[in-house]
């Protein structure tokens, strides 16, 4: 009975944690990107991928400040056009008022069909 009473706390702990991560994996969405991108870069969605020939990165378009679609890539820099924040290539702030670097997200690549699996979120 005592050991019953013991366990149901423990119970608990471990109901939330699986509750929180399933949070997190239900919030994780994927974005496919096509197979054959060319190099350089792309608005595609709410996403900056900027690919080279030394790889791919994949950015969130939502700017650090207060959160405009950065839609523009000039000398090799991504500016916001609401208040001029500029990112370097790598996504990290260059110019303010943006104090924080781009989100960069993780991806993958089908074998199969070469297609870019991006997990934003
Ligand atoms: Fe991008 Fe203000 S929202 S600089």
């Amino acid at each position: 009975m005592i050991s019953a009473l013991l366990a149901i706390p423990s119970f608990a702990v471990w109901f939330e944690t699986v509750k929180t991560n399933l949070k997190i994996i239900s919030k994780t969405k994927k974005v496919i990107l096509p197979a054959n991108m060319n190099d350089g870069i792309s608005f595609i969605e709410n996403l900056i991928v900027e690919k080279s020939g030394k790889g791919i990165n994949i950015f969130s378009s939502t700017c650090t400040h207060l959160g405009c679609k950065i839609n523009q890539e000039k000398n090799n820099k991504f500016i916001c056009p609401c208040h001029g924040s500029q990112f370097a290539l790598n996504g990290e702030v260059i110019k303010g008022p943006a104090t924080k670097n781009l989100k960069q997200f993780n991806y993958s690549q089908d074998k199969k069909t070469g297609k870019i699996i991006v997990y934003v979120g």
